[in-house]
């Protein structure tokens, strides 16, 4: 049965998940959440991701509008049974929302929130300001040359304030900006930054904030464990902070493999961003089981390998020793999340099975990818047990009873 509209999980007056340093709060929530999903029906006798870590962090998952078109299919029972946060994988992205300049299209975007709202689930808002993904005309005047700063920042004002306030109190938190930053820390050589300057963060969050004073805003980047890529987005929060600029929160997006980053890294990296005060989530983790590109940056390299059966060795499913390989490193990954369940608030999985993951076509086209936690048949691998099994060996011992 769904929430009742009603329902105080789906009131716009909630406020948004995760305030920094108010775990009692989320505890609270996921406490609620736990209900909602027994009054459901929606917890099965296969033990629940969201239910095993309910009192560490949110387990989201970034969804496409397959896995939730049909409220009853096997993928929105998987969304309901395992995940509390949504994450829209590509339909609150600019390419996806303002197709030309002001006209918008919400229509995927609002049977997503919708879906969220009628099953108790929060939605992050994922992204406002990238350099991908984004058209080309947002960067172009009228005549096809670049855009004054003042004339881009008042589109990325309007952009913002047309999104974020068209979800206000039904998404709870934002990445306002993905992955701004270079390997070496320094900010990227985007459009956003040539055409505006250094500042185009600040503005984004100062527009994000007064569009919905009361969501939750993030930074968001991929390989922030990465030494000096994750002191330069710590050196970015702090100058924000500086500005008196509220950023609640970091994500890291996760997306890593079987050997990479190292525990240390992954913990070295949560615990720098928890001493800036923020709250630390883990946005799009999968794990890479497959060969890299040789060349990241040449798409006939890339191709070539696309050819070469040898970079996908796992066409036909996965062998016993890497789906053990695979748990294994799940677990491990796990138990640093754990360690640190005071300062995360979230792990988001960048799909809901392995046939919806992007690295199926990425770096490499046309590749059998075993990333996630689910198979193709929506099916738990010996991953999803691993995961689970972290959370119990966590677990206080139960209380002797008293006679
Ligand atoms: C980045 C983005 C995501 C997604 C992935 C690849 O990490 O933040 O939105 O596009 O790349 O799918």
């Amino acid at each position: 049965m769904p929430v009742p509209a009603s329902s105080p999980l789906c009131d716009p007056a909630v406020p948004a998940p995760l305030p920094v340093g108010r775990r009692v709060w989320w505890r609270a929530l996921a406490a609620a959440l736990f209900v909602v999903g027994c009054c459901s029906g929606a917890l099965s006798a296969r033990p629940s991701l969201k239910e095993a870590y309910k009192d560490d962090f949110l387990i989201g998952v970034a969804v496409n509008p397959d896995n939730y078109a049909d409220p009853d299919s096997t993928d929105a029972r998987l969304i309901k049974t395992h995940f509390n946060v949504l994450t829209a994988e590509n339909a609150m992205k600019w390419s996806s929302l303002e197709t030309a300049p002001g006209r918008y299209d919400f229509r995927e975007a609002d049977r997503l929130v919708d879906f969220a709202r009628k099953n108790g689930l929060y939605v992050i808002g994922h992204t406002l300001v990238w350099h991908n993904q984004t058209p080309e005309w947002v960067f172009k005047d009228a005549g096809g040359g670049p855009l004054a700063r003042d004339a881009l920042l008042a589109r990325m004002r309007d952009h913002i304030r047309t999104v974020v306030g068209r979800y206000a109190g039904r998404v709870q938190a934002w990445d306002v900006v993905n992955e701004a930053l270079d390997d070496d820390g320094s900010l990227r050589d985007s459009e956003w930054r040539r055409i505006i300057g250094d500042d185009f963060v600040q503005k984004a969050f100062e527009y994000a904030r007064e569009a919905d004073p009361r969501a939750h805003l993030y930074y968001n980047d991929y390989r922030l464990e990465h030494a000096p890529k994750r002191d330069g987005a710590v050196a970015l929060v702090k100058k924000l902070q500086a500005a008196g600029v509220r950023v609640d929160g970091v994500g890291l997006q996760g997306h890593v493999n079987l050997v990479w980053p190292s525990l240390d890294q992954l913990d070295a990296s949560i615990s720098a961003f928890a001493t800036l005060g923020v709250q630390v989530m883990i946005t799009e983790l999968d794990v890479d089981v497959l060969p890299g590109t040789k060349d990241w940056g040449d798409a006939d390299v890339r191709r070539r390998e696309a050819a070469d059966p040898a970079f996908n060795p796992y066409a036909k499913g996965l062998p016993a020793d890497v789906q053990q390989a695979l748990a294994r490193r799940y677990a491990d990954i796990f138990r640093v999340y754990l360690k640190n369940r005071d300062t995360l608030g979230r792990v988001t999985f960048w799909g809901l099975n392995d046939g919806d993951s992007w690295l199926n076509g990425w770096p490499i086209p046309g590749r059998t990818s075993h990333p996630l936690l689910f198979d193709r048949e929506n099916r738990p691998k010996p991953a999803f047990d691993a995961v689970i099994e972290v959370a119990r060996e966590n677990r206080p011992a139960p209380r002797p009873s008293r006679r």
